[in-house]
């Protein structure tokens, strides 16, 4: 009877393909945050990971398989995405995943991915204990994006030398793997470069009142304040920053990277500068037909985990076609081999760890809007 509750709600919950009878088939997962406090993020990867994935097989599918696929919720939460994942690979038995988008969903994922042999790509995921943990290189494991120590670092030096900030205050989320991985390559390279960090603060998950923290903040004389974590707290932080007075500047990473941030935080975050991983402006003709083809579908413009789903996506697909079978050991040599792969968020090629080097993009809310600063190459 313990088992019947999770294959119950997979039944129910999960959103399995059509399978074209007849035809040689390959099945691939999707673990992604379809509800709970990053809901954003997990309806633009699986948006991008459909077209990608429908793409194909108009085109008669890869390595002569038709691809289809089961999606699962992570919830953005630990435990659950370790469920979700054992699903995929023990009971839909798929032959890879990608996914999952935050480093605390996929960082549980990639522990079942690597015992169950199973090659999988994380569109997003930037913590480094993604696919390395206590210096073993998990080699399933994959993902299509920068790492937190590049993007702390860019971070760091774009507040002293662009910004001409010299004494930086941070607040992080202790409980989460993104957030303090960053907060700490943040305060490191920031007083590496000669800067001061005068606040280094942590609060819990749950916490909705920082005024305490924005109090030691204030005190602290600090005039950046770096605000690593995603959008819902971010916006929230912002706001309460606002009703203080406070006239610091914000930054951030990746994690502000929604339509909802400006919803939430309105005028608090305007101004405010974060690190991200393509622009939508961005002139590249690849950038352009992608962008067009994301709104002609959903009436909005892709943010970067709709790209980076995308181009993961198509990153696995193009590694199943080189294997030329559905062998999870073979695509998972094909995936460790990939080198310049041009994918709309640049070219981009495994080290190896399994981390793509690239470049990030700097943005700036404007009008409450994100508008394109510059690129910074590693
Ligand atoms: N990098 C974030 C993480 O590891 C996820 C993310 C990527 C969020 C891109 C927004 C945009 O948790």
């Amino acid at each position: 009877m313990k088992r019947a509750l999770p294959v119950m709600a997979v039944l129910f919950l999960a959103v399995a393909s059509a399978a074209p009878s007849g035809a040689k088939e390959i099945r691939i997962g999707l673990v992604t945050p379809l509800s709970g406090d990053v809901k954003t993020f997990g309806e633009s990867v699986r948006n991008s990971f459909l077209i990608a994935v429908e793409e194909a097989n108009a085109k008669g599918g890869v390595a002569g398989m038709k691809i289809t696929w089961v999606i699962q919720d992570d919830k953005n939460d630990a435990t659950e995405a370790a469920n979700v994942a054992n699903l995929l690979v023990n009971q839909h038995r798929v032959k890879a995943i990608v996914g999952s988008v935050t480093s605390k969903a996929t960082i549980p994922v990639s522990d079942i991915i690597q015992a169950g042999k199973i090659p999988t790509i994380s569109p997003t995921a930037t913590n480094p204990k993604v696919t390395v943990a206590d210096g073993k290189r998990k080699d399933y494991m994959f993902r299509a994006c920068f790492i937190d120590p590049f993007q702390g670092a860019v971070l760091a030096k774009f507040a002293q030398d662009t910004l001409k900030k010299k004494n930086a205050a941070v607040l992080y989320d202790a409980s989460n793997d993104y957030s303090k991985g960053i907060a700490e390559v943040f305060r490191d390279a920031f007083r590496k470069q000669g800067g001061k960090v005068a606040a280094f603060e942590s609060y819990g998950k749950d916490d909705v009142d920082f005024s305490a923290l924005l109090t030691k903040v204030k005190a602290s004389g600090a005039d950046v304040l770096f605000l690593p974590d995603y959008y819902n707290k971010v916006g929230l932080i912002a706001k309460q920053a606002q009703e203080r007075g406070m006239k610091v500047q914000l930054i951030g990473p990746d994690g502000w990277d929604s339509p909802d941030l400006v919803k939430i935080a309105g005028s608090a975050i305007e101004g405010g500068y974060f690190s991200n991983h393509y622009s939508p402006d961005d002139k590249r003709p690849e950038v352009v037909a992608w962008v067009k083809k994301y709104r002609d579908r959903h009436g909005q413009v892709p943010d970067a985990l709709g790209t980076l789903a995308y181009d993961a996506t198509n990153m696995l697909l193009e590694a199943i076609r080189k294997a030329g079978s559905d062998d999870p050991k073979k695509i998972r040599e094909a995936l460790a081999s990939m080198k310049g792969f041009q994918a709309v968020s640049g070219r981009s090629t495994m080290d190896g760890n399994g981390d793509c080097i690239k470049s990030a993009a700097i943005l700036k809310i404007e009008g409450g809007k994100q508008t394109f600063v510059k690129m910074v190459n590693p």
